[in-house]
């Protein structure tokens, strides 16, 4: 690489675009969240907390300064990396088709990575607080020292994008040769319910898929997409070469498997901080309407019970994969992500793990995310960790036998219920009793 000026972030710039600050006015920034003025706690924090009171060193090296100490220090896989070369995030002016920026990602932690970056975007699921983001400059120093973003960030990741709470994003759009987005084409938000028909737009995609098309590795001509975009070439690529320069990167790999698990994690994520945060606002509405009417402090009201149903419901169904976009073709990524994933486990007594893939007909071979594992899902607020709780129960016991779970087998059902009676702890007794229905 033998660009020196690093790219400029704009990030002034970019706010006054869009007419900052915008944050303030959201419900976040008011009781009982205020996001922006809480101290946060999670696994990014208390890492620089050591690294400023000297009891750990980053190192910084080569090209890529701070990310590979970054990452295995943060226990961030490399095998996760992913390349997307639409200028659609925050250092846009270092992001093309010859110069994509790299994602990488584990249960808690994204970090985002541009050649030539002046900074590493670090995003974060902080159990109270949501997304929490964080820039770690590109310069070397004694005691490298991580800058809490807000309004930033936010423009993009506290928005319509990201269920109004701060969260992750995952676009697909047509990219031009620039890396510029033809968003006149449209765009598409990406979650596990996607059609692979609407993924990858903008990325690059390593690994096979069989007779199943997306829109991974396709770059545009001109400003405008015709309605059957041929992207032959960009299906079943298990390398990048000829597209992009590899070796500027940690891996050679923008892993198919990783990006489906993306996808189904980061909204995931954003579905667990609307529950906490949808949850935590109508307990504290409640609390002052119970000082002011002179009713008991506990005194509950049903616009509580429905807020709450409201917060838990959709976090419900995305935990138990409703809606998922199905697979009709086996697919193989190309880095050591896939194995190295299903390694984190943990698993039950007969060896199953709610990490293991299926990946020929859907994301995975018992369909409950492994986030429920996750410190974000055990500090929900008790109101809403029981209610889903108790709704899982109802669809897995087979009790709710609806059509948005209709999905689920009765033999996916009871494993479930076997894997999370073994491996999830604090389950109510109530999972403990019958065995579930046929
Ligand atoms: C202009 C909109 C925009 C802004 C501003 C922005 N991002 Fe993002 N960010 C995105 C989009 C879109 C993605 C999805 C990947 C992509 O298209 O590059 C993303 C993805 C990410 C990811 C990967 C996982 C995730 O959380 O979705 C990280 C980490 C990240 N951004 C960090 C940051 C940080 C830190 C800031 C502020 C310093 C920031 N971003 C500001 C648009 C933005």
């Amino acid at each position: 690489m033998w660009m020196s000026v690093r790219c400029v972030v704009a990030i002034g710039v970019l706010a006054a675009a869009v007419g900052l600050p915008r944050a303030l006015g959201q419900e976040f920034e008011r009781e009982p969240i205020l996001y922006s003025q809480s101290q946060p706690d999670n696994r990014v924090s208390r890492l620089f907390a050591e690294i400023t009171a000297g009891k750990k060193q980053l190192e910084f090296a080569g090209e890529q300064g701070y990310l590979p100490a970054l990452l295995a220090a943060l226990d961030v896989p490399t095998s996760s990396q992913m390349l997307v070369f639409s200028k659609t995030s925050l250092q846009r002016h270092c992001i093309s088709p010859r110069t994509p920026r790299a994602i990488y990602f584990t249960d808690d932690v994204y970090v985002g990575y541009c050649q030539n970056g002046d900074v590493l975007e670090i995003s974060v699921a902080d159990p109270q607080l949501g997304a929490v983001f964080y820039t770690l400059d590109q310069e070397q120093l004694e005691r490298p020292a991580l800058q809490r973003q807000t309004d930033n960030c936010l423009i993009c990741h506290g928005s319509s994008q990201t269920k109004e709470v701060p969260g992750h994003v995952v676009r697909s759009v047509f990219t031009d040769a620039g890396g510029y987005p033809v968003l006149s084409a449209g765009t598409y938000r990406i979650d596990h319910t996607s059609p692979l028909s609407k993924r990858w737009g903008g990325w690059y995609v390593t690994g096979t898929h069989g007779a199943e098309r997306h829109l991974g590795n396709l770059i545009v001509r001109g400003k405008v997409v015709p309605e059957e975009v041929d992207n032959s070439a960009g299906q079943n690529r298990t390398s990048l070469e000829g597209l992009v320069e590899t070796s500027d990167y940690l891996t050679p790999h923008s892993d198919l498997v990783a990006l489906m698990v993306l996808e189904h994690q980061a909204d995931a994520h954003n579905y667990l901080t609307r529950a906490s945060f949808l949850t935590r606002q109508a307990l504290h509405h409640q609390a002052s309407l119970n000082r002011e009417l002179g009713e008991p402090a506990d005194h509950v009201w049903d616009s509580t019970k429905s807020r709450i149903k409201n917060a838990g419901e959709p976090l419900v169904e995305y935990l138990l994969f409703s809606g998922e976009a199905p697979l009709t073709a086996p697919l193989v990524g190309t880095s050591p992500f896939t194995e190295e994933f299903v390694r984190r486990g943990p698993r039950d007594s007969g060896g199953r793990s709610l990490r293991d893939f299926d990946l020929s007909r859907r994301l995975f071979k018992y369909p409950c995310s492994y986030l429920i594992y996750s410190p974000s899902f055990a500090a929900l607020p008790g109101e809403a960790r029981d209610y889903v709780l108790r709704r899982m129960w109802e669809v897995l016991n087979g009790q709710d036998r609806s059509e948005k779970f209709a999905h689920l087998s009765a033999e996916d059902r009871s494993n479930i219920v076997e894997i999370l009676r073994d491996t999830l702890p604090g389950l109510p007794d109530y999972w403990q009793v019958s065995a579930p229905a046929e």
